[in-house]
Order: C-alpha cells, then sequence, then structure tokens
C-alpha cells in the first residue's frame, strides 16, 4: 500500500479554500535576501507552497470548527476541559493530564522539574526544542537510535527504534541516579519521521523499568506511528487503532504531545503521567508560566478543537491517505532520481542532501543551500534538518559536533495540499537536481546560543 505510486483520492472534500500565489523570480529574490537567506524569517505569504512544517499547519475539518463554537472559556473547570480530559484518558490512558500551550511547553515543565546540571536523558533521538530544553538546565540530551536510522538506504520497518543494548550499556555506564527520565519519540521526527515497533517500546519500557527510570513517550506523531504499527508489524494488522495507541502508552510513565500534529489543530499540547507527586509539581510550574491547570495557556475553544481532533486523527481512512500521500512524494521523487531517505517518513520526505550536492561540504550547510534553492525556483519551503539545525560545540572539547544526516524536509501540512502541489514539488526538484553542480554553499553571519536555525542569518558563498 504504501510504496505504491498511485495516488489514492483524499477522504474527505473541500468546502473553504484559501489563496496561494506564486509571486515572480525576482520578488522572490528579494525576498530570499530580506530574510537573511533564513526561511523561517520569510513573510508566509511570499510562500506558494508550504512544506516548512506539518505543525499546527493542517485544516481543521468541519466538526472540529463546530466544537470550537462550543469552547466553554471560564478560567477554571470549563466543560471543555472535561471534554479534552475524556478523551484523553480514552485514548492515552494516564492517571493525570494537563493542557499546554504547545510540546515545548510540556517540554519546559518538564526539565524545569526533573532536569539538572550534568543529568543525563536518553530517547531513540530527541526533537530540536526537547534537547535545547535539557540543555538549557545544564542536562545532557543523549540519543541511542538504532544505527540503520543513519543508513539512508535501508529499508528497515522501524527504522525509529532505540537500540536496547545501547541503553542498557548507557545506563550501566552513567548510573541510573545520573538519569531522572527516559525517552522515546514516535515517529523519530529528527530521524526521519521513522517509526518505533511495539516491541521495542516495549523493551525500552521494560529496561527504563527494571532501573526505575521514569520513561515518557514524546506523542507528536503517535497516530502516524500506531498506523506504520497495523500495517508493517505482525499481529497488529487487523487491531484497531485506538488499541494500539492504548497499548503503546501503557507501557510509558507518561507522554508530551505537541497537538499541532497528530490531533490536527493550530495550536495545543497535552503533558500526562501517572505519578501524583509529580503532577502537584507540574501544576505549580503551570500555573507559573502557562495558566491555570484547566486551560493550560489555551482558549476553551481550543481544547475542544484538541478533543475532537485526537480522535479524527486515529481515524483508520485518514491515517491510510495521510501515509499515503507522504509515500507519493517520496515515490515520485525516486522515480525523479531525487536522492532521499528511504523509506518515505510519516509527516515528511527527506531529501538526502550530501547526495544531492555531493560538492558542499557539511560546513557550508548543503542542506540550506537546497532549502534556499527550492524556495528561489519554486516558490517552496522546505525545513532544513542538519548541521544549521543540530551542530553543536561538544561542552567538554568545544569542538564541534556535526550531525550524521544532512536533510532537506518536506513536511506535509495535514488535509492541505493535493496531488497537483505534490506533483509540482517533485517537478522543481527535479528540475534543480539536474543542474545540482550550480549550488553553492552558505554562511552563518549571526547565531544565537540556542535554537539558532530559527533566527541565524546566512551569506551565499
Ligand atoms: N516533539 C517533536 C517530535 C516535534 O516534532 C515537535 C515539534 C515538538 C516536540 C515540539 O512541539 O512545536 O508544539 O512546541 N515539531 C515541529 C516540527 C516544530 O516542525 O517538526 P511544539
Amino acid at each position: 500500500m504504501q510504496s505504491e505510486g498511485t495516488y489514492m483520492p483524499e477522504p474527505f472534500r473541500i468546502k473553504m479554500t484559501e489563496p496561494i500565489h506564486l509571486i515572480d523570480a525576482e520578488e522572490r529574490e528579494k525576498a530570499l535576501k530580506a530574510a537573511g537567506y533564513n526561511l523561517f524569517l520569510m513573510k508566509a505569504e511570499h510562500i506558494f507552497i508550504d512544506l516548512l512544517t506539518d505543525s499546527g499547519t493542517g485544516a481543521m475539518s468541519h466538526t472540529q470548527w463546530a466544537a470550537m463554537m462550543s469552547g466553554d472559556e471560564s478560567y477554571a473547570g470549563a466543560q471543555s476541559y472535561f471534554r479534552l480530559k475524556a478523551a484523553v484518558e480514552d485514548i492515552f490512558g494516564f492517571k493525570y493530564f494537563v493542557p499546554t500551550h504547545q510540546g515545548r511547553a510540556a517540554e519546559s515543565i518538564l526539565s524545569a522539574v526533573l532536569v539538572k546540571e550534568n543529568i543525563y536523558v536518553p530517547s531513540n533521538m530527541h526533537f530540536d526544542t526537547t534537547e535545547a530544553n535539557i540543555r538549557a538546565r545544564g542536562g545532557r540530551p543523549t540519543n541511542l537510535v538504532n544505527d540503520d536510522a543513519f543508513d539512508i538506504n535501508s529499508l528497515h520497518p522501524f527504522k525509529g527504534d532505540l537500540n536496547t543494548q545501547k541503553l542498557e550499556k548507557f545506563i550501566a555506564e552513567t548510573g541510573a541516579d545520573k538519569i531522572p527520565f527516559g525517552m522515546i519519540t514516535v515517529t523519530n521526527n529528527s530521524g526521519g519521521g521513522q517509526p518505533v515497533s511495539m516491541a521495542n517500546i516495549k523493551a525500552v519500557s521494560a529496561i527504563y523499568r527494571k532501573n526505575k527510570i521514569p520513561f515518557f513517550i514524546d506523542a507528536a506523531r503517535y497516530a502516524e506511528n500506531v498506523f506504520f504499527i497495523k500495517t508493517r508489524e505482525a499481529g497488529y494488522e487487523t487491531t484497531p487503532t485506538l488499541e494500539i495507541a492504548r497499548e503503546m502508552f501503557s507501557y510509558a510513565d507518561g507522554m508530551l504531545m505537541s497537538a499541532k500534529k497528530d490531533a490536527i489543530v493550530n495550536i495545543g499540547g497535552l503533558f500526562c503521567m501517572n505519578d501524583g507527586a509529580l503532577f502537584e509539581r507540574v501544576k505549580t510550574e503551570l500555573i507559573l508560566r502557562e495558566g491555570f491547570p484547566t486551560y493550560g495557556g489555551l482558549a476553551g475553544r481550543d481544547l475542544d478543537a484538541i478533543a475532537v481532533g485526537l480522535y479524527e486523527g486515529l481515524d483508520e481512512d485518514y491515517l491510510r491517505y495521510r501515509l499515503h500521500q507522504t509515500a507519493y512524494l517520496a515515490n515520485e521523487l525516486g522515480k525523479a532520481g531525487v536522492p532521499i531517505l528511504k523509506p518515505a517518513g510519516g509527516h515528511a520526505v527527506y531529501v538526502d542532501c550530501r547526495a544531492f550536492l555531493p560538492h558542499i561540504p557539511q560546513q557550508e550547510y548543503p542542506g540550506q543551500a537546497l532549502a534556499v534553492e527550492l524556495y528561489r525556483v519554486g516558490g517552496i519551503r522546505g525545513c532544513e534538518i542538519g548541521t544549521v539545525m543540530f551542530a553543536h560545540p561538544d561542552p567538554v572539547t568545544g569542538e564541534m559536533v556535526y550531525p550524521k544526516l544532512e536533510l532537506l524536509r518536506l513536511a506535509i501540512p495535514r488535509r492541505t495540499y493535493t496531488q497537483s502541489h505534490l506533483d509540482y514539488v517533485v517537478r522543481i526538484l527535479a528540475q534543480i537536481y539536474e543542474r545540482n553542480k550550480e549550488l553553492k554553499g552558505f554562511e552563518i553571519t549571526y547565531e544565537p546560543k540556542f535554537l539558532r536555525h530559527f533566527v541565524c542569518q546566512f551569506k551565499p558563498l
């Protein structure tokens, strides 16, 4: 199903439209310069097809919009909160939860409560904001994904799996007392949107539990991960997605979720846990930073949209189409000879920029070079996931540590673009690939201490 090139019709029809427009080449060049060649700093109106992120950029359903109209905006104890609570308990099954304004707010609160100087937090791969939140409090995020994840061509069905041998060794060497909690990210966004198998989640959970390390799932794209389990892992073919989700979370002590992905809303997050003492500390932090525990920095209507969206995100027609759309884009790019990370991820296709631009060294940001060219030629915005995002000085030696993968992510907003939009993206990327040797690298002219990719500025070499 997922590797076929034929396009499955969208399981929805469109009843509201939003115009998009391709500005001319000269205006695009001007816009690039004005943004210091950082696509995060561009005006959205200057973008034709926006594949920067799938986060908060999806289309809500008529049911979600209708639910928003019944949002209860009471400061405390709103009905919207209780509707969300019922959905969260039904799907995730944890004892306690708070809403947050987005995923990183949950990460910040968890880090504020549990991270100290020189502690370690293992995961398959942390997302950039998770990593930064841990680092910002002096902790050391540690990625222990299987080596397959770094093999662009490996067709392993669960390239997001955490290496359990590495984890056992890491805990033995570090000492469980230096690990306040462990994580796993589903799907593994930083490693190509690749799924994690149920068997792996179960095995990782057993290791964390044996060592009395609380286990939190970064569940941003858990529903896509659930559907990968259903279609790729033996024994789950006929299990409903809701049941697979429940099993997945039963192995964890809590979860953090950016609702902007698989709850298909424009803003929102969740933080769930089973530990009552932790919940008390989390509530205090939440009130300090986000809001009262029954709204967590969101409007009542946002809570209602999440409550409905959580179920829509698990709908099997939707998920089949969703993963098919990503596979379609990957397949068509593959046919055009464009090197991509295989297999297709859940939410995005990742172009392998080392293979695309073999003449540009990592120090000259090949992912950025391709991101800029894709905008210049087609008005398309992708996102560099490579040296700009992840290179950092080693905390001990001070030497720059470069990421193993140099990717350009083409993230697909949910229920937003159609096949013809994707065909256009393929056409433009294929054109650029034909003249790849003409592209040149970049130099960074300004960068802040954390999360530089959002605000740094570049100069073409
Ligand atoms: N975890 C993962 C796996 C993510 O992909 C993201 C966000 C977050 C946590 C943080 O959530 O944005 O709601 O604060 N990813 C977006 C992206 C930004 O483009 O992949 P947030």
